[in-house]
């Protein structure tokens, strides 16, 4: 059989596909995953929403069907997420009479819910991305504000890993963000895990999204994010990678005349470029970093279609709408 991705860096990181139960069902996503990745993570099949969707119900059905596919073909799997602010039920925060529930009542259920989805993948996933976006993309505050700082407070990000480091000692726990090459966004998430670290907080691990475009991150940025993560003696993975081959989100919250929702030739050199440029980089901290993972399989169907732009298509990544190696993919196995 030909190499996969997965071969090229069998000697780097471990490479990954975001996915949802579609794609492993037979057929040729299924065929192209087990020919390229030895990775995955569900898109949003193991979320609190999807999973938990009611306080005495799980839905196991979806993600059991990743599970599955990820044991019978030795791939690995993350698991993604355990605490969120979106995807998450509002069942979670009221109790029978609607009224918001009290501190107690919220980390009882979070407990809960943590022990009960990580103990039943105990052994198949490996590594967790226990809370996920708890930092503001602007202002100058390290929490977001959401239900769980409001109901909580602060320190509930402490007690997800804890609740998480009980469930699995054995599982690798991550905090998973995006923007993590602005530099005000990467300070505060900093300051976050530092002061989770000097608390002994039982966290292995930092996950940087890597929602990128053609015109970012540039070498530099990306490389001060993973020194600076690294530094903190935590490991770093790039947990969803895409390369939108349009400029970054807030310059494109309005259809912009030049977004024609067409893969011209000139994006497909500066994405081939632009992929060539992370992965030198991803292969020069290979100590570093512990996992790369795509957020989607082929440009068929990626999350970035109508987001933020309603209507637009995009292009992100590595295989085209036919399942076939885009430039961007020779970029990166070629070294
Ligand atoms: C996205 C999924 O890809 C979509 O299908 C869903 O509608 C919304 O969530 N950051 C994350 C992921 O951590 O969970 C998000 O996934 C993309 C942004």
């Amino acid at each position: 059989p030909e190499k996969g991705l997965k071969d090229y860096y069998k000697d780097y990181f471990p490479i990954g596909v975001a996915v949802n139960p579609r794609m492993v069902q037979p057929g040729p996503d299924a065929e192209l995953i087990k020919a390229q990745f030895n990775s995955m993570t569900p898109e949003n099949a193991m979320k609190i929403g999807p999973i938990h969707p009611e306080e005495n119900r799980y839905n196991w059905k979806d993600a059991d069907a990743i599970a599955d596919f990820a044991r019978q073909n030795n791939i690995k799997l993350r698991g993604h997420t355990l605490c969120w602010h979106n995807q998450t039920p509002a069942w979670l925060f009221v109790d029978s009479t609607g009224k918001t529930v009290s501190r107690d009542v919220l980390l009882a259920r979070m407990k809960r819910h943590i022990t009960d989805v990580m103990t039943r993948y105990k052994g198949t996933v490996y590594a967790w991305d226990v809370v996920n976006e708890a930092v503001p993309d602007t202002s100058t505050a390290i929490y977001r504000k959401t239900r769980f700082l409001e109901i909580i407070g602060e320190d509930y990000i402490e007690k997800m890993f804890q609740y998480a480091h009980e469930a699995d000692p054995n599982a690798q726990l991550f905090y998973n963000d995006y923007n993590t090459e602005t530099p005000s966004k990467r300070d505060r998430i900093f300051q976050l895990l530092k002061k989770l670290k000097a608390k002994g907080v039982p966290i292995d691990g930092v996950g940087l999204q890597a929602h990128w475009s053609i015109y970012e991150p540039t070498r530099s940025e990306l490389e001060e994010s993973i020194t600076k993560f690294a530094s903190l003696g935590l490991k770093v993975q790039f947990t969803e990678v895409d390369v939108s081959v349009y400029p970054k989100e807030h310059e494109r919250r309005e259809r912009r005349p030049t977004d024609k929702s067409e893969f011209t030739p000139a994006m497909n050199d500066q994405q081939a470029a632009q992929y060539k440029m992370l992965f030198e980089v991803f292969r020069k901290h290979r100590n570093t970093i512990t996992g790369v993972t795509f957020w989607n399989l082929t440009d068929r169907y990626s999350w970035l279609d109508n987001f933020p732009v309603p209507g637009r298509k995009d292009y992100p990544l590595l295989f085209d709408q036919a399942g076939k190696p885009k430039k961007a993919y020779e970029s990166v196995v070629r070294f």
